[in-house]
């Protein structure tokens, strides 16, 4: 099969085309044909090796997974002996370990659900990390209807489905993103959208009952401030610093006070899959792709992620007629 390898650390510059033999399903696994997959910040990170600790579970001096993409959707080619719940010509949508740049990968059965079929494979494609990480965060902070929400890096991957799934849940949401994205960010049903180019909401005397923090850029202390009693702070993604200060100082906040701070590792599971499958069926999200690609532009895709500034979702469409529904 065709599939984008990687066999040292490095730039998107690293990954090439290649010809690799075809995976084979273990027991309890389902050969998927990928119609489509979506990159994600960790791919970039993988990519890279960078922080360099992420080489000690990933290979320390070359990757020991050398295709990389989680999520995909496609259809089930072969079934592992123990497989239960799905059959060769189900398709699916969720997330594999590792591998979905590639015409055909190998996912758990436990990752991977039918496809919603109101949705094309490129929106399944989208769903999968950056919804469970955007509903697993918000589970965190107990959302519920008539909460205060505030999401901060409302408009990348994590964020437009944030907004959504909150809004799903009848809660009140505030979204905080730059000039370009405060269009595509409104028509998600936000009640306030806040430019953090021009205004600092940090400082403005509003207080939530949760924070999502998709890409945390202030201080952990700037969170803290606008953060009700009894309030929950999750962050998903930000620098090196905020995230030592969510581990450690969260946790000190979280024993000493009445607000909850902290990290949030999200993963894939089936009951969360299978929620995401239900909210796309009903319409109440919709993907927001910012654009889609071909396999063999993934690297450019990459550069792109890394800038940090993406509009919701990028996809690769590996077949053609993905984004059909
Ligand atoms: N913890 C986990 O298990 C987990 C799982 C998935 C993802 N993540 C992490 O979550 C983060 C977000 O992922 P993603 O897929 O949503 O990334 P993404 O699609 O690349 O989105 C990045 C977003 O960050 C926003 N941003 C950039 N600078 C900002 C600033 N100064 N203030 C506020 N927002 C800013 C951008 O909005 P503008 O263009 O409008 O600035 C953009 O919408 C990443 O760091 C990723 O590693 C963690």
């Amino acid at each position: 099969m065709k599939a984008l390898v990687y066999r040292r650390y490095g730039g998107p510059d690293v990954l090439e085309l290649a010809d690799v033999p075809d995976p084979r399903p273990g027991d309890r696994e389902v050969l998927v044909r990928v119609r489509a997959a979506s990159v994600n910040a960790a791919d970039r990170v993988l990519l890279r090796g960078k922080p360099v600790l992420v080489r000690l579970g990933m290979g320390l001096s070359r990757p020991r997974h050398p295709i990389l993409g989680f999520d995909v959707a496609g259809r089930v080619e072969a079934v592992g002996g123990q497989v239960m719940q799905l059959r060769v010509g189900d398709e699916v949508f969720g997330a594999s370990k590792f591998g979905a740049f590639a015409e055909f990968v190998c996912v758990n059965e436990d990752t991977v659900v039918p496809r919603p079929t109101n949705v094309s494979f490129v929106e399944a494609a989208a769903t999968p990390t950056a919804g469970y990480t955007a509903l697993q965060g918000l589970h965190r902070g107990r959302i519920r209807a008539g909460q205060g929400v505030l999401i901060d890096g409302a408009s990348g991957g994590v964020g437009t489905f944030a907004i959504q799934i909150a809004r799903a849940y009848g809660a009140d949401v505030t979204a905080v993103c730059s000039t370009r994205n405060v269009e595509i960010v409104s028509a998600l049903g936000v009640s306030r959208v806040i430019d953090y180019r021009h205004e600092d909401f940090t400082r403005d005397g509003q207080q939530y009952d949760l924070i999502l923090a998709t890409n945390a850029y202030r201080p952990l202390s700037a969170y803290r401030r606008v953060l009700k009693p009894g309030g929950t702070y999750v962050m998903t993604g930000g620098g090196g610093v905020q995230i030592l200060q969510a581990a450690l100082l969260g946790a000190l906040v979280s024993m000493t006070s009445r607000r909850r701070m902290g990290n949030l590792m999200a993963v894939a599971r089936k009951p969360d899959l299978l929620v995401l499958k239900e909210l796309l069926e009903t319409g109440r999200i919709k993907p927001v792709i910012d654009r889609t690609v071909a396999l063999s532009e993934v690297p450019a895709a990459i550069r792109y992620l890394e800038e940090e500034h993406a509009r919701g979702k990028v996809v690769v469409s590996v077949q053609p007629d993905a984004d059909v529904v």
